[in-house]
């Protein structure tokens, strides 16, 4: 078991020209499932892969626990620790099985290659693939498997090592919708039984909320807020967070600041909306000026009288079966709310109130949160 420290980590592929990550910061505490979410090409495994040791920072330093991975005395060189001196597991998104072996001997190969003895490597095997509902299959080549089945072999073969830090990188790609929510329930479960600190790369936001003890969020090679999933969903750090968390996206009404006869106003020229108390604090800056006001599709309710109301107008409704995603005009902004009835409204015409403890305020200039 270990804890991971990065200290101002910065990782070049072209000898210090540019960087992809710039001046890494990060604890990941021992036993932690952490989640590096974040778009395409945003340094998620390039940060996963310094972790490894495949890549060598440019700068910076990685532990575990207190050892230093980013150097090491060898006779007279300093170098760094090499993966296979790391104690990690990984899986890959591309993850490379035997394909002529059968599952059970991908499951065993790294215990063979420590020679673990036979009945302990069968029974960890076994448990495993107990686990991955993989015992029907430990006989068939991978070859003759589908991609998912081959991806649960991956993990199977990873989780049998025990390591100290397991790194996975995109595992549920392959995975179908009902399999990937199984595989990430029994991934989670796993992860806690093993008590084996984690870095699971993803760019879905619904892998990282639903498993995640701390989400690294990243953009561009920088972090843009970590935390626990509810903290980044309560409380974004800025309108990046705001919209990369959360299916459909928050909701962005960029609002005018007026002080009238000593209230707050946000007016959104289709609405107007009384600031409530605990954001007047935040928002005196910013009289007379913008703010982009954010409310989740979930932060509204239909109201049956004018005051903090959203005048919208229906354009289509999406069933979901528990709720519908109603999509409405507001003046000409199409924005979208969860609605959770038993019957979609039939009116075409609605007012929206927002849920007032729920307000996300960011400055239009900065993109950054202003409200607590
Ligand atoms: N070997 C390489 N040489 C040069 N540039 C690279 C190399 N590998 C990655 N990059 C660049 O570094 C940036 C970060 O890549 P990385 O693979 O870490 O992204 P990612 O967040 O894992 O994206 P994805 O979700 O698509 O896997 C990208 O702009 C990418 O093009
Ligand atoms: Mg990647």
């Amino acid at each position: 078991m270990a804890e991971i420290t990065i200290k101002n980590m910065s990782v070049s592929y072209n000898k210090g020209k540019s960087f992809v990550l710039d001046k890494l910061n990060l604890d990941i505490r021992d036993g932690e499932f952490c989640v590096f979410l974040g778009p395409s090409g945003c340094g998620k495994s390039t940060a996963m892969y310094s972790i490894a040791g495949l890549l060598e920072p440019y700068e910076g330093e990685i532990y575990f626990g207190e050892t230093k991975m980013t150097e090491m005395e060898k006779g007279k060189k300093k170098t760094f620790v090499p993966p296979q001196e790391r104690n990690i597991a990984m899986v890959f998104q591309e993850y490379a099985l035997y394909p002529n072996m059968t599952v059970r001997e991908n499951m065993a190969f790294a215990l063979k290659t420590k020679k673990v003895p036979k009945e302990e490597i069968d029974r960890l095997v076994m448990e495993q693939a107990t686990k991955l509902e993989l015992t029907d299959l430990l006989d068939r080549r991978i070859a003759q498997l589908s991609g998912g089945q081959r991806q649960r072999v991956a993990l199977g073969r990873a989780l049998v090592r025990s390591p100290q830090v397991f790194l996975l990188d995109e595992p549920l790609g392959n995975l179908d919708a009902k399999l990937r929510d199984q595989v990430r329930y029994e991934l989670k479960k796993i992860q806690k039984e093993l008590n084996v600190t984690t870095v699971y790369v993803t760019h879905d936001q619904t892998e990282a909320m639903t498993m995640a003890d701390h989400i690294v969020l990243m953009n561009g090679g920088h972090i843009q807020q970590q935390g626990t999933p509810n903290d980044l969903y309560d409380h974004p750090a800025n309108e990046f967070v705001a919209g990369f968390l959360g299916t459909p996206q928050i909701n962005i009404f960029p609002c005018d600041v007026k002080q009238e006869n000593g209230s707050l106003i946000l007016d959104g020229g289709a609405f107007r909306i009384h600031a409530p108390e605990a954001v007047k604090a935040s928002l005196t800056a910013y009289i007379g000026k913008k703010v982009d006001l954010g409310v989740r599709p979930s932060d509204f309710e239909i109201a049956r009288e004018g005051v903090n109301a959203i005048p919208a107008r229906v354009d289509s409704i999406e069933p979901l079966g528990d709720a519908y995603l109603i999509y409405v005009r507001v003046g000409d902004k199409v924005v979208v709310f969860k609605y959770t009835g038993e019957t979609a409204p039939a009116e075409k015409e609605l007012l929206l109130t927002p849920n007032m403890a729920k307000l996300h305020l960011f400055d239009p200039q900065t993109q950054m949160r202003i409200n607590d």
